[in-house]
């Protein structure tokens, strides 16, 4: 494991400075007075692990992240319990999956050791920005940027910046539950097989904003990713997974989330959910769902809930599906019983108020 020096700010929000931004901070928009950082160059391996205050970087404008964009990033979520203390979901999982983005991106990995002593780092020193109530968490953004200066393209960068920032963290959409309404993107997919749709990588989400947008455009909350060959296949939606529940009344439920083709993002929280579902007593597998099987099961009322699930956005209930073709309701169009009593338990583990008999609580 690598050694961090340690440099406190000198200058950390006040009690009441942090108090005010607690109150509400929304997602992604207030910072904590540390960050983590570690610099890997070729031939020296990873060094400089530095718990340094929260401040911005100089880089020079050659530098291999502004035109080649190599970079990966990672969300996760440190969690206030009960009785005060701390504690993370899952990290490994989030560990493992970096160094799978750092491989398809030709960048370094870093040992599970090193990723997980720099979370504990700035935990540790920041805790009193982990807010309290369930819903409410430290969000945990640790990324990798290419350093090196030049704009030759015959090999990877021969430098690395590995980064741990936190941002407190309420509801990603909004406090009072309610059902997404999503477009379907027939015009633009998000992966293609043999691409890097199952690696966290910056340009995945880069080259999600045109479809976002149009969402928008069309009244939606969300963009629904299909497969790139048929536009028929359904992958994702926006930054997170999706699962499709079959709760006819007094039926056992069934979940299915589409299978990891390669063109999906491996979610922790949609591993979770495979998971729970089984504790639950519900059948849960991996599969696929075409758009006009999606419209059918609705009409039928086989199909009755639909959920999008992600560390930012835990789980989103989705009520209304809209497309080129027309629209259509899920269910009554609210959130459902089954995706309900899926995010309770789910919560629950996170935050200390139920067992966790997986051992997922860190
Ligand atoms: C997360 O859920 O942690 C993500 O990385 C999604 C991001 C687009 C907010």
């Amino acid at each position: 494991m690598v050694d961090f020096e340690i440099r406190p700010s000198p200058l950390p929000a006040s009690p009441a400075q942090r108090a005010a931004a607690l109150a509400a901070p929304g997602f992604g928009q207030v910072f904590t007075d540390h960050m983590v950082t570690l610099r890997w160059s070729a031939g020296s391996g990873w060094h400089d692990g530095r718990l340094e205050p929260y401040g911005p970087f100089t880089l020079d404008p050659a530098t291999a992240v502004f035109h080649y964009g190599q970079e990966i990033f990672e969300g996760m979520k440190a969690y206030r319990q009960a009785g005060g203390s701390i504690a993370l979901f899952r990290p490994e999982a989030n560990a493992a999956r970096f160094n799978r983005s750092a491989r398809r991106m030709a960048m370094p990995e870093i040992d599970e050791e090193t990723f997980l002593h720099a979370l504990e780092l700035l935990v540790t020193q920041d805790g009193a920005w982990v807010p309290e109530g369930i819903g409410n968490s430290l969000y945990l953004r640790p990324m990798m940027i290419a350093t090196q200066r030049g704009l030759g393209f015959t090999h990877p960068s021969d430098s690395y910046l590995f980064c741990v920032i936190a941002c407190p963290a309420t509801a990603y959409f909004g406090a009072a539950p309610r059902a997404l309404t999503v477009w379907l993107s027939e015009e633009y997919t998000r992966a293609a097989p043999g691409g890097t749709g199952f690696a966290k990588a910056g340009g995945n989400y880069g080259g999600a904003f045109v479809a976002g947008r149009l969402a928008a455009e069309r009244g939606c909350d969300q963009v629904v990713w299909l497969d790139s060959a048929e536009r028929r296949w359904v992958e994702e939606m926006g930054g997170m997974n999706m699962f499709f529940v079959y709760a006819p009344a007094g039926a056992r439920p069934r979940l299915m989330t589409p299978a990891l083709t390669g063109t999906l993002l491996p979610g922790i929280t949609r591993d979770s959910v495979l998971t729970l579902a089984a504790l639950l007593g519900f059948d849960a597998e991996e599969g696929r769902i075409s758009t006009d099987q999606w419209r059918e099961e609705c009409a039928s009322g086989a199909l009755t809930e639909a959920f999008a699930c992600g560390t930012a956005a835990v789980m989103a209930s989705i009520g209304t599906v809209r497309g080129v073709d027309g629209q259509w309701r899920i269910g009554a169009g609210l959130p459902g019983p089954v995706t309900g009593r899926l995010r309770d338990e789910l919560l629950g583990i996170q935050y200390g108020t139920r067992p966790d008999p997986f051992g997922w609580v860190h």
